[in-house]
């Protein structure tokens, strides 16, 4: 079974509308959150990759292109991309849709863990720096990396009220993720992290 129905003329999975319900309350999604390193190799459903990447950085605010995770200046410079075993597709908030980048399975590239090839879904967050105009170089990476936080808490929460499991992980060889989604020279990994069933402790 696949999560990605990808139509091939034109690279794009349109996502089903995020719906979050039936969802618990936010005291039981933060009694519940913990990172969990050990993943089922069960592909997650688009229904559930789509939740979960509207509620770790997508568009809540569509008047104003306001997002669920906050951003310094509201500059919105991560890319979140999900790298599934069809292939690595970055998320487009405002369509909700994922365009593809590579139909290679990406996964072992996403970080130095053994876990990371076979959990069904590394997400990998982006900065951009080309949206950080007025950043100061040695502010934009923390700035950039808080940015990549929040939005690693939002899908920590989302996990919890969904029953998946998850770790946000820094462990990345970054040089070598990078080359592999073709990222370009304003373009750094900040972040990744897996998601899936939980496997044995
Ligand atoms: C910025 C950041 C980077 C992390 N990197 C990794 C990582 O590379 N690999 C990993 O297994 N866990 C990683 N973690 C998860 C932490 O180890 C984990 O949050 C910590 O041990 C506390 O456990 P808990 O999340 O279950 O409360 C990271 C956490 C943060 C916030």
């Amino acid at each position: 079974m696949s999560t990605i129905p990808l139509n091939l003329q034109t690279d794009a999975v349109e996502l089903p509308a995020p719906s979050l319900s039936p969802s618990i309350a936010l005291e039981q999604a933060l009694k519940k959150r913990r990172s969990w390193r050990s993943f089922l190799p069960d592909p997650l459903s688009l229904k559930l990759l789509s939740a979960m990447l509207w509620a770790g950085f997508g568009m809540n605010r569509p008047e104003t292109g306001g997002r669920t995770a906050p951003s310094a200046h509201n500059w919105q410079e991560i890319d979140v991309y999900a790298v599934l075993p069809e292939g690595a597709f970055r998320y487009e908030p405002r369509g909700h849709r994922l365009a593809l980048v590579k139909a290679e399975d990406l996964r072992k590239d996403t970080g130095t863990q053994d876990f990371v090839a076979t959990a069904p879904l590394n997400l990998v967050y982006v900065a951009n720096f080309s949206r950080m105009p007025d950043a100061r170089p040695a502010e934009r990476e923390f700035l950039a990396g808080a940015d990549a936080g929040c939005i690693a808490q939002n899908v920590y929460l989302f996990c919890a009220c969904v029953g998946l499991a998850t770790v946000v992980r820094g462990l990345i060889d970054r040089q070598r993720l990078s080359a592999a989604l073709g990222l370009g020279p304003t373009e750094r990994v900040a972040l990744a992290q897996s998601v899936g069933r939980a496997g044995a402790a």
